[in-house]
């Protein structure tokens, strides 16, 4: 980061930029990027960034300046994980060892060389044998009541009428490793043809199945500069393509592609590309994936399609046709452009002009739900090129010149509450004016609720900072609202108390024509109490002064 006056500056770390538009605050505490829009706190950008949860986030923050948390918030943030963490590890490790020494492990051994598996990648994915039996790993890490118990909440033993068992029996094993190291579940396979074929762990407190991504972990340990990642279906996909010298693949575990899934992937990757089944089932689940992703596809980031030949998944092709003929099938995977365009030109005729008129209408919403930016914008070229219609183009919700932002320029037009609420959160100071106007506090919308718990927390405590304001609000939609007020250019060239206090009469004005709206509603002056009275007469005189 560079300083530039009171701020700093860099490249925005949330799209692709070559001149720096992010700028850091350290009076607000605030970030906000002028080119995409994106702001926040310290907090919000360890959310958004590194995808942490609050409690993370204010964690990582306080042991970055040597703060300990006080054992009560700790508390709040819900049961220390690290013992669960722990267990998972000690289990992965009894697994592996289990596929080395249990008197049966010669027929798991036979298994994964039957499925063409070195035991190096045996090793390097920390595959195991879970043996046969009902209780050999109750036995080996249950050691007492509150060890089963949590061996219970990682979903390693299930419990029937009071009687404990082993989840994963006669299974060869593959550990889920978080981007963090740590084992957070398992996916268990049969050697021979019983059902379920897998066996996954269930939803835990620190597994979930729509967020982790089989492989992940190990693929970052492999490589250093992550080109593309391929996203297959299965476990043994991934270790079979690993066989083959191709680490850039990953799982997901039984389930659809999720938007969580798809921050994960980017944050490692600029390109994902998604291998499907060739057959119908495939082509459905390619057109999930393909509306999952658009809304989270920023200048920069890309995604293909890959779809194998029917009856085939990754290991089986690698194995019928080699690395290199992998590698050029995945050169050639399609671009999401021309996945979208294809699919839908197939729903209608495009030899008629009436057809390439219900292509744009078709294409649009797809289209609409692309970030601003270079490609949203040439997918938009592509579609008047396609059906020869001219597109009218939609304004961005978010400024993208960074000139409508310079100081100086137009005010927006705002709401007065809205105004007073950003000058609040931009110049905290404003709160501790002795002569504030009172009286509109008598209304009671979204917005005056919220200047007025402003106010009430600038008495109690004069020296927040804007980001301090902002993080009060737990919900996240008022959080974002206060988070873009923050950052709105004001353009205040004057005096901003000054400002201030007109906004407030303005308010005053509203909430006394709103007082005099009911009065009126009560037509005779019989039913009015005095101050009704002599509000409908001030109201009155002040009409005629106007
Ligand atoms: P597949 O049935 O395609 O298995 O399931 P596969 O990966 O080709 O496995 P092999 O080659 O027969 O060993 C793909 C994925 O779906 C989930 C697993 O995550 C699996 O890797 N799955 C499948 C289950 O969770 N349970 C099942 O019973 C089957
Ligand atoms: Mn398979």
């Amino acid at each position: 980061m560079r300083r530039a006056g009171s701020e700093y500056k860099a490249c925005c770390p949330f799209h692709d930029e070559k001149t720096p538009s992010f700028t850091v605050s350290p009076n607000k505490q605030f970030y906000h990027c002028f080119g995409c829009g994106a702001h926040g706190t310290a907090l919000g950008f360890l959310m958004e960034y590194d995808r942490l949860s609050f409690p993370e986030a204010v964690e990582e923050l306080a042991t970055s300046v040597g703060l300990e948390l006080p054992t009560e918030i700790a508390f709040q943030q819900g049961p220390d994980n690290r013992p669960l963490y722990e267990l998972m590890d000690e289990a992965a490790d009894y697994f592996s060892q289990q596929l080395r020494r249990h008197p049966e492990s010669a027929r798991a051994a036979d298994y994964l060389k039957q499925r063409g598996l070195s035991e190096e990648i045996a090793q390097t994915y920390r595959i195991g044998l879970a043996p046969p039996g009902w209780n050999n790993l109750l036995q080996e890490l249950g050691s007492n009541a509150e060890r089963i118990k949590q061996l219970e909440t990682v979903g390693l033993i299930s419990s029937n009428n009071g009687k404990q068992y082993d989840r994963f029996r006669d299974r060869i094993m593959f550990p889920i490793h978080d981007s963090r190291s740590r084992v957070v579940g398992f996916g268990g396979r049969v050697m021979g043809d019983d059902n379920p074929k897998y066996l996954n762990s269930p939803e835990t407190p620190i597994f979930h199945k729509g967020r982790e991504l089989y492989g992940l972990y190990e693929a970052r340990k492999a490589l250093k500069d992550i080109t593309s990642l391929l996203v297959v279906e299965g476990y043994m996909d991934v270790v079979a393509l690993a066989q083959y010298g191709i680490r850039n693949v990953v799982a997901t575990l039984g389930t659809a592609t999720t938007a969580d899934h798809l921050e994960k992937l980017f944050r490692s990757t600029h390109e994902v590309i998604f291998c499907f089944d060739g057959d119908r089932a495939g082509k459905d689940a390619a057109w999930k994936a393909l509306e999952t992703t658009l809304p989270l596809l920023r200048d920069g980031r890309q995604a293909r399609f890959l779809f194998l030949p029917d009856g085939e998944d990754p290991d089986s092709q690698v194995r019928k046709q080699g690395k290199d003929a992998f590698l050029s099938y995945m050169e050639q995977a399609l671009p999401l452009s021309e996945f979208l365009f294809s699919k839908l030109s197939e729903q209608v005729d495009m030899t008629t002009l009436d057809g390439r008129a219900r292509l744009v209408a078709l294409a649009t919403p797809y289209i609409e739900k692309l970030p601003n930016g270079v490609f949203r914008d040439m997918m938009n070229q592509q579609l008047v090129q396609l059906s020869g219609a001219k597109i009218p183009q939609k304004a961005p919700p978010f400024p993208r010149s960074r000139s409508r932002f310079r100081r100086g320029s137009r005010p927006t037009l705002m709401k007065p509450v809205h105004r007073a609420i950003a000058l609040l959160l931009q110049y905290p100071d404003l709160a501790s004016q002795e002569t504030l106007p009172r009286e509109w506090d008598k209304l009671e919308t979204a917005g005056t609720n919220i200047l007025k718990q402003l106010l009430e927390i600038l008495r109690k405590n004069p020296t927040y900072s804007t980001a301090v304001l902002v993080e009060h609000w737990e919900d996240d939609t008022i959080r974002r609202h206060l988070g873009k007020l923050a950052t709105t250019d004001l353009a205040v060239t004057g005096d901003q108390v000054e400002q201030f206090h007109g906004c407030l009469q303005r308010l005053e004005k509203e909430a006394r024509q709103a007082a005099g709206k009911q009065v009126r509603n009560k037509l005779r002056p019989s039913d009015m109490t005095e101050e009704e009275k002599n509000l409908l007469r001030r109201l009155y005189s002040i009409k005629k002064a106007d």
